[in-house]
Formats: C-alpha cells, sequence, structure tokens
C-alpha cells in the first residue's frame, strides 16, 4: 500500500447501488454505439446498467460521441458540411448527422443523441448510467464541469445518481468541484504512478480499469483503500470468472448477448 492510504475494510465502504453488468456504449458492437437505438437494444438483452461517452458541442451540448473526430461514427448530409473534431461544430450541425448507418442499413437515420435525450431515457425505464466524460482534447475542465452541472440538474431527486468516469483527472477534478455529491470514478488504461491517491484525492468511489490490470495485489489496494472495483471491456465468459473471483464490483461488456445480468 502506498503512504498515506489509510487501510479499510470491505465493510467500511458505502452501499453500492448499481447493478453488476454494465452495457458498453450501449450494446457493444450490436447497434451503432452511443445512440438511443443501442440503449433500447441493450435493455431488450436485459441491461439495466449502460456506459457512454459524452463529450461537448462547440456551444456546450453534451453528447454522446467516442471519438474526437466525426469520420468513423457518422455521415453528414450532402448539403452539411460537417467534418473533422466533432467537438468544433455546434449542436445545430452535429444534430443533422446521421449516427447509424456507418453500422449498418437498418439504423439509418439515427441520431447523435444529447445526454439529456439519454438520461430521459434511462430515468423513465429505471436504468442507471455510467457517464464517461470522454472531452475533445483541451477542453477537460470545461467538458467536466458541463457535464456535471447538467448530470445533477438531469438527476436531481433520482433515487440513484449516475456514476461520472474519466480517463482525465482534470475532468473529475471539475466535476468534483461542480457537484461533488455525484458518485466519480478513475479510469486507468495503466496504473500510472499516483493512481490510488489521484482517485482518492478526487474523492472517488471506484476505479474503473482496463481488465488486465486487476490481480490480486491491485485489487487489494483499491479495497483496502474503501473503493469499488470495476472493469472494461469484458467480453470473454472465462475473463468474467477471473474477474468475479477477484471481487470485481462491476463489469462494463461489448457482449450483450452473451451476458445475463439477471443473473447477478
Ligand atoms: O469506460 C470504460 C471504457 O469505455 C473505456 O474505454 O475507449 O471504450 O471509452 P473506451
Ligand atoms: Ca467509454
Amino acid at each position: 500500500m502506498s503512504a498515506g492510504v489509510s487501510p479499510t475494510t470491505q465493510e467500511d465502504r458505502p452501499p453500492w447501488p448499481y447493478p453488476r453488468w454494465i452495457a458498453h456504449r450501449g450494446a457493444g458492437k450490436l447497434a451503432p454505439e452511443n445512440t438511443l437505438a443501442a440503449f433500447r437494444l441493450g435493455a431488450q438483452h436485459g441491461f439495466r446498467m449502460f456506459e457512454c461517452d459524452v463529450k461537448l458541442s462547440a456551444d456546450g451540448v453534451p453528447f454522446l460521441m467516442h471519438d474526437a473526430t466525426l469520420a468513423r461514427t457518422t455521415r453528414a448530409p450532402a448539403a452539411l458540411n460537417a467534418g473533422g473534431v466533432a467537438g468544433a461544430h455546434p449542436w445545430s450541425v452535429l444534430s443533422q448527422l446521421d449516427a447509424g448507418s456507418w453500422h449498418s442499413r437498418a439504423y439509418a437515420g439515427e441520431p447523435l443523441p444529447t445526454l439529456d435525450n439519454i438520461a430521459q431515457f434511462c430515468l423513465r425505464n429505471g436504468h442507471c448510467l455510467n457517464i464517461e466524460i470522454k472531452p475533445t482534447p483541451g477542453t477537460e475542465e470545461r467538458t467536466g464541469q458541463v457535464v456535471a452541472a447538467h448530470a445533477e440538474r438531469l438527476w436531481k431527486g433520482a433515487a440513484i445518481a449516475p456514476l461520472l468516469t474519466s480517463f482525465q483527472p482534470d475532468a473529475l477534478r471539475a466535476a468534483q468541484n461542480e457537484a461533488p455529491a455525484l458518485p466519480r470514478g478513475l479510469l486507468l488504461d495503466t496504473l500510472w504512478s499516483g493512481w490510488l491517491e489521484t482517485a482518492l484525492t478526487l474523492d472517488c468511489v471506484a476505479v474503473v480499469c482496463n481488465q488486465d490490470l486487476w490481480d490480486g495485489s491491485s485489487v487489494t489496494q483499491a479495497r483496502s483503500a474503501g473503493l469499488r472495483l470495476l472493469a472494461y471491456t469484458v467480453n470473454d465468459e472465462w475473463a468474467a470468472q477471473r474477474l468475479t473471483a477477484l471481487g470485481i464490483d462491476g463489469i462494463i461488456t461489448d457482449r450483450v448477448d452473451l451476458f445475463a445480468p439477471a443473473a447477478g
């Protein structure tokens, strides 16, 4: 254990309100990622919690998209001059893009959703949400602040708040300053020096690791510090079994067709 981190027993951890199984980007690869259609498909497969990526339009509207650029997951009408960096465009332009036809013809015309759209879907259906704050590079603090402000407003009075996560500590710090009561999780693709101290300084409730990072040592460190443990992106039964044996609290998966959330 690193200096400055006090041991905590598992029983000291606050209750964890979230389901164990989390559908990545709505429904993994079975529907166009980060669209309402994907959320609907994930829900049809029994998922009650979803992960999504949220960034800001040029005029400050939080919307769902993974990549910084538009090319992979959107198509623009011929009359619309839209390309390049997604966050460089106002929502009036982004809202006209087709975020479905890149995936398959069945989803042609599916729009990019705003965070408000997804919040309404989740709240009406009693679903939980993991909002990954995915800033356009250079907008980390503003994205964290605006996303947290929207989330606090949208989920006001809700039984279960959304879990805000990010790979960017600056974004989480801004979210913490804006809406300290919203739960936060630090995303990790490596166990960089100071990861645990950073998670604790940000008053995170969880760390969300690339599944390969979880082993006996990292589990003990995070759990002893009172954190919940989540893993991404878990698409094989053997991998899920390994993580279950380690006591991982949440599993983010693309394979909404393989795993059965009702099983636990
Ligand atoms: O939040 C877990 C996972 O979604 C992080 O990786 O690249 O799929 O956003 P990525
Ligand atoms: Ca993500």
